[in-house]
């Protein structure tokens, strides 16, 4: 006798509820990491395609193009290349794994490092993937303030010394010290040495995530933590932020002892197809097309914040931040930008509240994420002005925009 049953009914118990489904893009979409479409090199990477299949396109007949499982070599030895220029960190192709994205990188580090009930530091303020992934794991994720610079090494002293006086060793501290997510925020120098100093001295490693680090317009900024420190860092990246974030391509920098673990550990890689494009592409065109990004980003940042000034006068308040792809936002500390999120959708504006992006939700209640590299500077001045009239309606603010004196930096 056939018995009538749901395919559901046998799901495991720990089975997700079913996402979203999709339905289009919103209007005004100033949510995650979206990249610039005007900004995809799409004829270069038309020719670095056409160049790579008729070079290297029969490998495709092998797994892993018949090279090592770290990735397509001429791929690998770019990174170790580009992160020498751009973050002072010696490696060589054999010290990078690429990733399916620097999700890949997240999830693998994860997973070699921490077990439930592991203790991890995170800042307290941190990219919402990487908070749920370690609760996801089960691990007991421990807050370490941060400011208008980033972590704050006297704060993370005195948690690594109560937490050693109760015995327990943190696995990481996982930062993204190079404009932050979600503050902007770059770590000057001399914390990152005091990062250092403190990782060794309580034997916890650094977990460096720098996908934003090229992005920065100030050519002042420091070197990675990697480059400070590589016995105590482990360092992923990406060039989702860099290029294009559908591509899915990342990476990690480590020795061998972590990346042939990490290597182990895996269950899939990047595509073929988007190795070889992207190792074919990089060398002729990736600097000048850094170059070029950086600056349609910088002049959307300053349209983003030339609009909030407008819409919102002295309720808004932000730290500019110097590079990048986000605004960090502050609305009157009276306002839960939770409740904005449903009726600012209704008028098709989409944002990152706040408390998502930090380990202790309600102390960001009033804060939310502007991501300002996908809409065009028109969707941006009118996004803005929509979601003014939104806040407004539903907070009964009242908005000017005759007073800026709002704006901490
Ligand atoms: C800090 C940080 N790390 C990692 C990622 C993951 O990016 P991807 O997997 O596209 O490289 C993101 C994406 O926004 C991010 O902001």
């Amino acid at each position: 006798m056939s018995q009538t049953f749901a395919l559901t009914d046998l799901l495991n118990s720990d089975a997700p509820a079913a996402a979203a489904r999709f339905k289009g893009l919103p209007r005004y979409n100033f949510v995650g990491g979206h990249n610039d479409p005007d900004q995809i090199p799409t004829e270069a990477f038309a020719e670095a395609a056409a160049h790579a299949l008729a070079s290297e396109g029969k490998s495709l007949a092998l797994y892993n193009l018949g090279q090592s499982p770290l990735g397509h070599a001429g791929l690998r030895a770019f990174v170790a290349r580009k992160s020498a220029e751009t973050r002072g960190i010696k490696a060589t192709a054999d010290d990078v794994l690429i990733t399916i994205g620097s999700s890949q990188g997240l999830d693998l580090v994860n997973q070699l490092f921490v077990k439930p009930g592991d203790t991890v530091i995170l800042e307290a303020l941190s990219f919402h993937g990487e908070i749920s992934r370690l609760r996801a794991l089960g691990a007991n994720v421990v807050a370490a303030p941060v400011d208008e610079a980033g972590l704050r090494i006297d704060a993370l002293a005195d948690i690594l010394r109560d937490l050693k006086a109760q015995g327990i060793r943190p696995r990481f501290i996982y930062t993204i010290p190079t404009i932050q997510n979600p503050t902007g925020s770059v770590l000057p120098l001399d914390r990152r040495h005091a990062l250092i100093d403190l990782a060794r001295s309580y034997g916890v490693a650094i977990f460096e995530d720098e996908c934003y680090a090229e992005l920065t317009w100030n050519k002042e900024f420091p070197p990675a933590l990697y480059a400070l420190g590589p016995d105590v860092v482990i360092h992923i990246g990406s060039f989702s932020k860099t290029l294009a974030p559908a591509l899915r391509l990342g990476y990690v920098i480590g020795p061998w002892e972590l990346l042939g673990r990490l290597q182990a550990l895996r269950k899939d890689a990047s595509g073929a197809l988007e190795q070889l494009i992207v190792a074919a592409y990089a060398e002729k065109n990736y600097a000048s097309h850094v170059a070029t990004l950086k600056a349609a980003l910088k002049a959307k940042l300053e349209t983003l914040v030339e609009a909030l000034e407008r819409e919102f006068g002295t309720a808004v308040e932000f730290q500019r931040p110097d590079g990048g792809i986000f605004l960090w936002v502050k609305l009157p500390d009276q306002v839960d930008v939770r409740s904005l999120v449903a009726p600012a959708a209704k008028a098709g504006i989409v944002f990152n509240p706040g408390p998502e992006w930090a380990v202790d939700p309600e102390s960001a209640k009033s804060w939310l994420r502007l991501c300002f590299a996908l809409p065009s500077h028109g969707e941006i001045e009118e996004g803005i002005a929509a979601f003014a009239r939104v806040v407004a309606e539903e907070t009964g603010l009242k908005l000017h925009s005759d007073n800026r004196a709002a704006v901490v930096a």
